[in-house]
């Protein structure tokens, strides 16, 4: 306990060493041997464990980080924290079915290692795991002053912050709201194609809830996000027409 508990103030300590230097420069130092533990990185930076929930319920979880292992391509997650999820209408979450919920997940992984920097000059919209047969759902990226980079998807836009980790293969990066998209509404579907989400057919058990997070536990907080969706895409839709 004490050990995990210094090597975490360790951690958090060369984060905030390293994190102004990690904008300027493209690949710090080498990466650790071994493979990366998503759920690690993620516990460590304190604030993700409602995206951890997700990912894990989703079985986003175990589909990157089989893929991370397979990929030379690298990846990238951008994290929402809590309190993005949060803020989320109540309801959210909760209004998706479950292969919406995956959609959602996948929407926040880039099938690509991206530093900061190259999102600067990334050509949009960008790919993300999210996309089935049916075409893309894509995110652009806009930077800004100074190294701000912006991310959208067309429904929600955020600044992408501080780099959880930042080196090839694999980049996650805090975003402060939940990347919501809006071309699948929660609507029985219509379309011939059926979207190929992979994970989609993890049956869904509460008790997957809870898990690693001793602050949070149950599926309380969970079942508190949802709604607002619905609310959201009927007026995107509404905007676009
Ligand atoms: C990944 O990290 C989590 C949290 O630190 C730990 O519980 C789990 O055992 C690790 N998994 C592997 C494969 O090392
Ligand atoms: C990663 O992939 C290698 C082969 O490419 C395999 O031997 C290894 O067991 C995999 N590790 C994990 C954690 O999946
Ligand atoms: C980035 O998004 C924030 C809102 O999160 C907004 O205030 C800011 O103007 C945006 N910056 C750019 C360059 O679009
Ligand atoms: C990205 O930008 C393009 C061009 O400005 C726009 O047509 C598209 O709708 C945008 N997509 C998202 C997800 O914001
Ligand atoms: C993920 O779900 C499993 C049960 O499916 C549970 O044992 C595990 O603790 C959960 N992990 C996290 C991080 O929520």
């Amino acid at each position: 306990m004490a050990s995990h508990f210094i090597v975490l103030t360790l951690t958090l300590t060369t984060i905030l060493f390293l994190a102004p230097s990690a904008f300027s420069q493209s690949a710090p130092a080498p990466g650790p041997a071994g493979p990366i533990n998503l759920t690690d990185i993620l516990v460590k930076g304190g604030q993700y464990t409602l995206l951890l929930r997700l990912l894990n319920e989703t079985q986003v979880l175990i589909q990157l980080n089989n893929q991370l292992n397979n990929s030379n391509q690298g990846m990238t997650l951008l994290a929402p924290t809590d309190n993005a999820f949060n803020n989320l209408p109540a309801g959210t979450l909760n209004n998706l079915n479950n292969e919406n919920k995956v959609k959602l997940a996948l929407l926040h992984v880039l099938p690509k290692y991206y530093s900061m920097e190259d999102f600067t000059t990334v050509s949009n919209p960008v790919q993300t795991q999210a996309g089935g047969n049916k075409g893309s759902l894509g995110l652009n990226f806009t930077a800004g002053p100074g190294n701000q980079v912006n991310v959208s998807s067309g429904v929600v836009e955020t600044r992408i912050s501080n780099p959880l980790r930042q080196q090839f293969p694999f980049a996650v990066y805090s975003i402060d709201k939940v990347l919501l998209f809006a071309s699948e509404a929660p609507a029985p579907e219509s379309s011939s194609t059926k979207p190929d989400g992979k994970a989609a057919k993890a049956p869904s058990s509460p008790a997957a809830d809870g898990g690693d997070s001793p602050s949070t536990n149950g599926g309380g907080r969970t079942m508190d996000l949802g709604v607002g969706l619905v609310g959201s895409i009927v007026m995107f839709c509404m905007a676009i027409l």
